[in-house]
């Protein structure tokens, strides 16, 4: 895709009325360049291209980022595109120095940042709010029907030789048509998997978050706020799409678990941490919930050993949510913008606090 064609198509992702600031063509003179650290330097050119334009681009060489390295070039830069899911933190801000006026992830969740140092500080920190939504998305549903009909289990049987469809009761799944979806946490992810689930002509939606979505978006997705206790009670399937916070951190635990019902069928594409995964290893073992389907877990990677890899009836992705080319050239160019805006002093394109 061209860089005009991704560039023009942004907006429509993520803040309606923005006009993207094209960087002018006019080179500013040297000594008004300012410098920015790129950490990973497989971020799509567009962005650097971007940044390039009118400031000094320093790259990262190691894959995957060695902190070492990123704290050694941070020192003097005056913004920094952030590209890994490593700790962000006093430390870098540190080795960075005084003149630092902005930093981007080029990621949605910032659990991996201390937000509190940068609000303390008043460094602006600009994250990629929206653009991931229809990837994520489009794994979630894939999860979601993989748990449910028991893909990574066929697998299993074929590789065994373990056929035995003769049995008519044999790899029976759970239906999407006529379940009742529940969403923990429903912003922008889980509302676009609301919307392509609305094609599988499911039930209802239930969704729990600390405040209530606009009347208009419960009509639109046929959904209703409920406690975490009826979420987990009446829920067919239950997706997990909320960031990792100290309110989220391991709330689906043996107790949650033991509310659901034995068909049910859990998706998580927020974040490991919302798991107490020792539990739901046990929960799918027992079949107190039927299967799970799960981009994120913890740690990653996960190690070989893990339990979890032993289950037939749970589908393991590793974290790819966002792993496409066309959104991942998005998040980077989004980032790169936030960062321009930051050096300029003008608001960011996705802030993220
Ligand atoms: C994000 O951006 O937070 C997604 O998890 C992909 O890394």
């Amino acid at each position: 895709m061209s860089l005009h064609k991704v560039c023009s198509s942004v907006p429509h992702l993520l803040l309606s009325n923005t006009k993207l600031p094209f960087p002018s063509f006019e080179m500013p003179a040297e000594s008004e360049r300012l410098k920015v650290l790129v950490t990973n330097p497989e971020i799509p050119q567009e962005a650097i291209d971007l940044l390039s334009r009118d400031h000094e681009v320093i790259l990262c060489h190691n894959v995957p980022s060695q902190r070492s390295e990123i704290l050694e070039k941070c020192k003097g830069v005056h913004g920094i595109l952030w590209v890994n899911h490593r700790s962000l933190n006093a430390e870098i801000l540190d080795a960075a120095g005084p003149q630092l006026q902005v930093i981007s992830t080029r990621s949605t969740g910032i659990d991996n940042v201390d937000v509190e140092e940068f609000k303390r500080r008043k460094i602006p920190l600009g994250n990629t709010l929206g653009a991931l939504n229809d990837a994520v998305a489009d794994v979630a549903v894939g999860l979601l029907l993989a748990a449910a009909r028991r893909f990574h289990e066929g697998r299993l049987k074929i590789e065994t030789n373990n056929w035995e469809n003769y049995h008519l009761n044999w790899m029976l799944g759970q239906d999407l048509r006529d379940a009742v979806v529940g969403f923990f946490g429903f912003g922008g992810i889980a509302q676009t998997i609301a919307k392509r689930l609305s094609g599988f002509d499911i039930d209802s939606v239930l969704y729990t978050t600390r405040r209530r979505v606009s009347e208009e978006i419960e009509q639109k997705y046929n959904a209703k706020k409920v406690e975490f206790d009826t979420l987990l009670a009446q829920s067919d399937f239950v997706i997990i799409a909320t960031p990792l916070t100290n309110e989220t951190t391991g709330v689906f635990n043996a107790t949650a678990f033991g509310k659901m019902k034995n068909t049910a069928v859990l998706v998580n594409i927020g974040r490991g941490g919302v798991v107490n995964q020792q539990d739901l290893y046990e929960a799918l073992k027992t079949n107190q919930i039927f299967s799970a389907g799960l981009d994120v877990m913890t740690p990653e990677p996960l190690p070989l050993n893990d339990p979890l890899l032993s289950l037939p009836n749970v589908v393991l992705m590793p974290h790819v949510g966002s792993a496409t080319t066309r959104t991942r050239t998005h998040m980077a160019i989004i980032a790169a913008h936030n960062i321009l805006r930051g050096l300029a002093g003008e608001p960011m394109l996705s802030p993220a606090y």
